[in-house]
């Protein structure tokens, strides 16, 4: 089994790259199958989901465009704390199908919120496509119709997600290694 060490914690292997890229195919497909003749517009979440967009995107084999959005955190002036809002979104998405694209649904209160952002902008439906979902961590109602994979409650890294901004660049999923 490989590990990898990124700053003060211990990484094993859990998801190959090979496995990866089929599970990608596989909601490429269902993609290519529901959206074609619409031309959707994938709204990739920066920066988690960069390479899982790239390879999703030459999956599909129908008319599609991509965009890029980043999600910014800023002090919320009650007790709340910190509140993200989505930015960066710089198409006309009015009259249009929007695929989400994400690394991965936890609580899935990012997706919550992006759904609301993106609802006021009157596009014609929304869909959520993630690379992984922890279904054990979900605490909304979340329609996820495009999900590649589903995986415990453990923090994983690899394949474009991080631990503290590295680790983005390992072509396997890696899982925490708790030993
Ligand atoms: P949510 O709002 O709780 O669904 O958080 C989703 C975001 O948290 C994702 O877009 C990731 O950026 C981050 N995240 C959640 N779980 C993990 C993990 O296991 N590894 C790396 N990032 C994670
Ligand atoms: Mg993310």
């Amino acid at each position: 089994m490989d590990k990898v060490k990124i700053k003060d914690k211990t990484f094993k292997t859990f998801i190959p790259e090979s496995e990866i890229l089929k599970r990608v195919e596989v909601v490429a497909n269902k993609i290519n199958t529901d959206f074609a003749g619409r031309n959707p517009l994938l709204l990739a979440v920066l920066n988690g989901s960069f390479i899982f967009a790239a390879d999703l995107m030459r999956y599909l084999t129908i008319p599609c465009e991509i965009s890029f959005v980043k999600l910014a955190s800023y002090e919320g002036t009650s007790s709340t704390g910190k509140i993200k809002t989505m930015i960066g979104l710089n198409n006309d998405i009015a009259g249009r199908p929007v695929i989400i694209v994400e690394d991965i649904v936890d609580t899935g209160n990012t997706m919550k919120m992006m759904l609301n952002q993106l609802g006021t902008h009157n596009p014609e439906s929304i869909h959520i496509c993630s690379l992984l979902v922890k279904p054990g961590k979900l605490q909304v109602p979340l329609n996820i119709e495009y999900a590649a994979m589903e995986i415990p409650n453990d923090f994983i890294v690899g394949y474009g997600l991080d631990y503290d901004q590295q680790g983005r660049n390992l072509r396997d999923i890696y899982v925490l290694d708790e030993e």
